[in-house]
């Protein structure tokens, strides 16, 4: 087998999704605790003293809602493979940076807090899962301390995503007094044991049923009965429908005491595909070992105030990349140079000198680049486009200190190229006052506090009457901005859009006018 075959088989790229407080950023750390790539308290995820600090947060504006916005990517070894962590933003809103993330990977874990189950801000981020066919594992965290019946999270779970669970590992114990896991399939008992705050692997014992049933009594009984309840509704894991995300094996633990943390790995290693050839944008397959190319899933400029630049996150999709190597920028057909390319680890960038399918790595300062920008060696490449989401939030931003106009027209078209927010713009009033478009409100805080902040623009937004987008075409145009409660805007790519005020004028649009074109953007809820 060729290296990169080789290499790219190795690979595991996968994403961490949850709601705030399920265990995201706990969980991240344990997994580089098991990867080897963290020690006991050093350079943690999270700060001592609650406040985050070095992995994933950079901006001040996370610092002071302690949440994280932006996103990073971890490589560390686990086993034989080389798996890369893509972090998404962990607040509770929507946001099409996390979809961008999810692009670039090949599976997610879904984290829930068992008491919890899943809460409703973040059931669209599920959903988009499913909607992709990504698949996806879940992770029932926090079963140390009281939660809710283990069966009930199941049944929600497949009620409110649509997607089937297939248990792979059962709680034993009751709440708040979790012992060890019954491993689904070969029927054997693992008891964990605590160790001091969590900080270094759970010692387990392979405990056989019969000590298991005498030694656990009751609460054994109980997860022997429960799973067979699970076989016969027949919850099994089956590898093709975990592909098309159909199915999604679970496991339960507990982020803090490391319960179960490393089945997890395990099942990242043992059940998520490691990288396949990817389509160009007429849906032909580029070969991994086919010479370099990459795909622009994420850009960030002012990651950290000392280093004032531009990083494009490219995610290699074919061919060794070599620090140093003169890649094509597709869209513009210029040369650039890959002198200064990094692994970021949280805030710490390292030179990359190598990199194969699958992996993430920073290019720094690439000026022209763009989210979805293909970039290739020898054999052209387009892929297709990260597609925009279908925002539903609109507020119309202006500039309070119109001597600092200049700054902030080139802050909007910096933060439209990051993907930060959508800018729409009306083709006569130009930059005089764009419609800032988003999925969720909190991109529009983002988008204010680094126009100010970076930009040195002072803004306001007012919050615009519409809440529904659809993509038209000049000849709808006319007749759609001669109604009342529409207004058609321009993305600088050139996309139209035609926005409504509420959905049900645009379904009675719709209905009453039927030749107008309006096309539905992807992830509508
Ligand atoms: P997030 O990134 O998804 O937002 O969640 P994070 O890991 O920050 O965890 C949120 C809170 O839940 C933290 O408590 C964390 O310690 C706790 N937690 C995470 N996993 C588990 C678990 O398996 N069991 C229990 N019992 N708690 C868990 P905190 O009080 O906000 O912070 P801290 O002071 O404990 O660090």
């Amino acid at each position: 087998m060729s290296e990169v075959l080789d290499q790219a088989a190795r690979r595991r790229t996968f994403a961490i999704i949850s709601h705030p407080d399920a265990g995201k950023t706990t969980l991240t750390e344990k997994c580089l605790l098991y990867g080897g790539a963290l020690s006991a308290g050093a350079g943690a995820v999270k700060a001592r003293d609650g406040r985050r600090s070095a992995t994933s947060d950079w901006m001040e504006l996370e610092q002071q809602r302690g949440i994280s916005i932006t996103s990073t990517v971890l490589q560390f070894p686990y086993r034989d493979c080389v798996l890369n962590l893509l972090d998404t933003p962990g607040h509770r809103d929507f946001s099409e940076d996390t979809y961008r993330v999810l692009a670039a990977a090949d599976a997610a874990i879904m984290v829930l807090d068992s008491a919890k189950g899943i809460e409703p801000q973040t059931l669209k981020l599920f959903e988009v899962c499913r909607d992709r066919g990504l698949p996806l594992l879940t992770f029932l965290n926090k079963w140390d301390r009281p939660g809710r019946e283990p069966l009930e999270l199941i049944d929600q779970i497949e009620s409110e995503i649509g997607v089937s669970p297939t248990p792979m590992t059962w709680p034993v114990g009751i709440s708040g007094d979790f012992r060890g896991v019954i491993e689904r399939g070969s029927n054997q008992f693992i008891r964990f044991e605590r160790t001091a705050r969590g900080s270094t692997m759970a010692p387990e014992e392979l405990v056989d049923a019969d000590r298991a049933a005498e030694e656990e009594g009751e609460w054994w009984e109980k997860a022997v009965e429960e799973l067979e309840l699970l076989d016969a509704v027949g919850a099994n894991h089956e590898r093709d429908n975990f592909l098309a995300g159909v199915s999604s094996p679970l496991y339960v633990g507990s982020a803090l005491t490391n319960f179960g943390v490393r089945h997890l790995l395990d099942a990242v290693v043992d059940l998520v595909p490691s990288p396949s050839p990817i389509e160009d944008e007429d849906g032909n397959p580029r070969a991994l070992d086919a010479p370099f190319s990459g795909m622009v899933f994420k850009v960030q400029a002012n990651m950290d105030k000392a280093h004032r630049d531009r990083i494009a996150y490219l995610r290699v999709c074919s061919g060794e990349f070599k620090r140093g190597m003169v890649v094509t920028h597709d869209r513009t057909g210029k040369p650039f140079a890959t002198k200064y390319a990094h692994t970021v680890f949280g805030r710490e960038r390292e030179t990359v000198e190598v990199a194969y399918p699958g992996d993430v790595i920073g290019l720094v300062n690439a000026t022209d680049v763009r989210i979805g920008d293909t970039l290739w060696v020898d054999d052209p490449i387009t892929l297709p486009r990260v597609p925009a989401f279908a925002p539903e939030h609109f507020s119309v931003i202006r500039v309070t200190d119109t001597a600092k106009f200049k700054q902030f027209r080139s802050g909007i078209a910096q933060l439209d190229e990051e993907g930060v927010v959508q800018v729409l713009r009306d083709r006569q009033l130009g930059d005089q006052a764009p419609m800032l478009a988003a999925v969720g409100p909190m991109q529009f805080e983002v988008a204010k506090h680094r126009l100010e902040n970076e930009f040195g623009a002072p803004v306001e937004l007012s919050p615009a009457k519409f809440s529904v987008a659809r993509e038209t075409d000049e000849g709808s145009e006319a007749e759609l901005r001669a109604m009342s409660g529409v207004d058609v805007l321009f993305r600088a790519d050139g996309t139209r859009l035609a926005l409504f005020e509420t959905p049900f004028w645009l379904e009675r649009i719709e209905r009453e006018h039927p030749d107008l074109v309006l096309n539905r953007l992807i992830a509508e809820g």
